[in-house]
């Protein structure tokens, strides 16, 4: 039979996903392996999000909800939204969908076809490629260096626009590399976007996991609304990826234009889902506030420990979930170091090929157990490397 083209095959350094499939069987069959590849959290979720959950299936809240999502959960987004970022935010500048992969989707099939170029910083998030290919578009990568902390260079980004270009697709905190954008750097990339015409498209799932500095969007920049879009959801920061709730912020005409792709693609996001988790939109949950704490108590420890592998270099993340390790100069590829660790130390990381060109050489380790196991974990990487060379 045939295939259409562009979707199948997108998701690069499929080796490295492998490693993780592997770690899942072997833990299926018995081993007890530590596993540290996913970032899916693994602490509970807000017991008033459970509780509103079970409610709203309680009262039947089970038909289908209006496109762009229930009025009450979209108003209390753009409250969120003007609350953190004091730029003015309605209703109709949100869109609901099932997770924030559905919404960086969305947007870039709203933004960007055949023939269009989509700039994005790399390593990225392992999902990008494979959205701009299944839009038609062309994904045009700018390196992004250790030397800088992972942190854009302006002048590269710049370099990249072309006639093609239709947007710069930013992520901040970054996975892999933890990475969290200062706000003269957002200024400096909405420079660019205002200069050459271009969306900026902002991916911001680990907004509420900032260590270093605050979370700064471009949503709160002054004058650049028109042309931003921001994609952001609660799977991380309240450890519900399987609600699959995130959310779209753009310009209300944008929005209006996502309406008819919406109703092609999921005809809106359960109601029962966006009733839940009305508590996490409007109330600070102590639970969010521990989780938030785990992760950057977690990178440390890990980061601590890491940072005595010979022939290897660890950057302590300045956000996020994840720790990112660089073998190179172990001499082994991230693959073939990830297999070894997995085969000899029972842990299982995430080689970073499927993140970009630069992501060849990392590994990601996922803070997603506790204290103890963790620690263990980042022992285990430290006794592998000493065995090396
Ligand atoms: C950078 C980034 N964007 C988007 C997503 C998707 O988030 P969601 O689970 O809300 O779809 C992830 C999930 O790991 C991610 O790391």
């Amino acid at each position: 039979m045939r295939y259409a083209s562009g979707v199948g095959g997108a998701v690069q350094g499929r080796g490295g996903w492998n490693v993780h499939l592997d770690a899942l069987r072997q833990r299926a069959d018995g081993r007890d392996i530590i596993v540290l590849t996913v970032g899916d959290p693994d602490q509970a979720p807000p017991q008033r999000v459970i509780s509103a959950t079970i409610e709203a299936l309680r009262s039947r809240r089970t038909g289908y909800s209006p496109i762009l999502g229930v009025s009450e959960v979209r108003a209390a987004i753009a409250a969120r939204v003007a609350r953190r970022t004091a730029a003015p935010c309605a209703a109709e500048n949100v869109a609901v969908v099932p997770g924030a992969q559905a919404g960086l989707f969305c947007t870039l099939r709203c933004l960007a076809g055949q023939g269009d170029e989509v700039i994005v910083p790399e390593p990225m998030y392992a999902t990008y490629q494979a959205v701009v290919r299944g839009c038609g578009a062309q994904l045009v990568n700018v390196p992004l260096a250790p030397e800088t902390g992972f942190h854009p260079d302006l002048g590269s980004l710049r370099d990249a626009v072309t006639r093609q270009t239709r947007a710069i697709w930013i992520n901040s905190p970054h996975n892999p590399t933890g990475a969290v954008l200062m706000r003269s750097e957002i200024a400096g990339i909405a420079e660019i976007c205002q200069q050459n015409d271009l969306w900026l498209v902002s991916d911001e799932v680990y907004e509420d996991l900032a260590y270093a500095r605050d979370h700064v969007g471009p949503w709160s920049l002054p004058g650049l609304c028109e042309r931003t879009v921001v994609i952001s959801s609660l799977s991380k920061s309240y450890a519900i990826p399987g609600f699959r709730f995130g959310w779209i912020v753009g310009p209300a005409q944008f929005i209006a234009n996502l309406f008819p792709l919406i109703v092609s693609m999921f005809y809106g996001a359960p109601p029962f889902i966006q009733a839940g988790v009305l508590p996490a939109l409007t109330e600070e949950l102590p639970e969010a506030a521990a989780l938030r704490q785990d992760y950057q108590r977690r990178a440390m420890l890990v980061a601590g420990i890491l940072g005595k592998a010979a022939n290897c270099r660890v950057f302590p993340p300045e956000g996020g979930m994840f720790v990112v390790l660089d073998v190179r100069a172990s001499g082994m590829s991230s693959e073939a170091f990830a297999r070894k660790l997995l085969e000899q130390k029972e842990v299982a990381v995430l080689p970073c090929d499927s993140f970009g060109p630069s992501g060849r050489g990392l590994v990601r380790i996922a803070l997603t157990c506790a204290d103890a196991r963790l620690r263990e974990a980042a022992e285990r990487i430290v006794s592998l490397a000493g065995q090396l060379k």
